[in-house]
């Protein structure tokens, strides 16, 4: 039997990435995100506009998106609650965000240069895709107060490095599944392959209804007494990722 519910989140289980983009200064800035698929040559990340990383994106037209292994993620809680924006946007700081200058630090991952774009690759990272900005789209343009809080941004992939452990025996350019092993987020938590959780997740410290505006803003589904959809009335702030 199937039961009817309405979560705040819908984080069903996807690659965590690192993205590298260049700050102002020429410092390279690096956040972790889960909202991203790849067709082709081409990736598709979900960020929410306030965040540095899109801004660095947009301005530069380039990016490293790095993808961590499942034993990775010591490198992914020193990035989570961090932003590379040094007045923390409101609903960050009620998350527990602070600014981090050097998320390389907080990281422990090193810089290792690019061969075509300018913001560094993750070094300790088994995948590093070099990337340009094809083009970006705003989402939720339909709900009023919401266009480009978050933004989709379509990349193009031009140069794919992994490492040689990953690639398929007798073959040019392949991976092979049997030998990558991602990081998942799955509802804020970190997971494998194997089915297994992966030790804690500093995101998951955020309670999942802290981002209870962002799903109530399209007021499509009936919701609770807690979560009045009422109560949203299209006024989503831009701080809800
Ligand atoms: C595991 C994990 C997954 C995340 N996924 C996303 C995501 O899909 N989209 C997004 O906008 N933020 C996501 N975040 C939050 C961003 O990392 C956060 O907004 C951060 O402040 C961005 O850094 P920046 O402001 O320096 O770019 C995620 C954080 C973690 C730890």
């Amino acid at each position: 039997m199937h039961s009817t519910i309405n979560p705040a989140i819908l984080y069903w289980g996807t690659p965590v990435a690192i993205v590298s983009s260049e700050n102002e200064d020429g410092t390279f800035n690096l956040a972790p995100t889960t909202s991203v698929f790849w067709l082709g040559h081409r990736c598709v990340l979900g960020l929410a506009a306030e965040s540095k990383t899109p801004q660095n994106i947009l301005r530069t037209g380039q990016c490293v998106v790095n993808l961590p292994d499942d034993t990775q993620t010591g490198a992914v809680n020193g990035l989570a609650k961090t932003t590379g924006t040094e007045t923390v946007p409101p609903g960050k700081i009620s998350r527990g965000y602070t600014f981090v200058h050097d998320k390389w630090a907080s990281s422990g991952l090193t810089p290792q240069a690019s061969q075509v774009v300018r913001p560094s690759r993750a070094r300790e990272c088994p995948v590093q895709m070099e990337c340009e900005l094809a083009t970006a789209h705003e989402m939720w343009t339909d709900v009023p107060g919401m266009a480009g809080v978050i933004l989709s941004i379509e990349l193009r992939v031009v140069r794919i490095h992994v490492l040689d452990g990953l690639r398929m025996d007798g073959y040019e350019n392949r991976v092979d599944p049997d030998k990558w092993r991602p990081l998942i987020m799955s509802f804020q938590e970190f997971y494998g392959l194997d089915g297994g959780k992966k030790g804690p997740s500093r995101l998951g410290e955020i309670g999942e209804e802290e981002y209870r505006m962002l799903a109530a803003a399209d007021a499509k589904q009936p919701v609770d007494d807690k979560h009045p959809v009422e109560e949203v009335d299209g006024k989503a702030g831009p701080e809800h990722v």
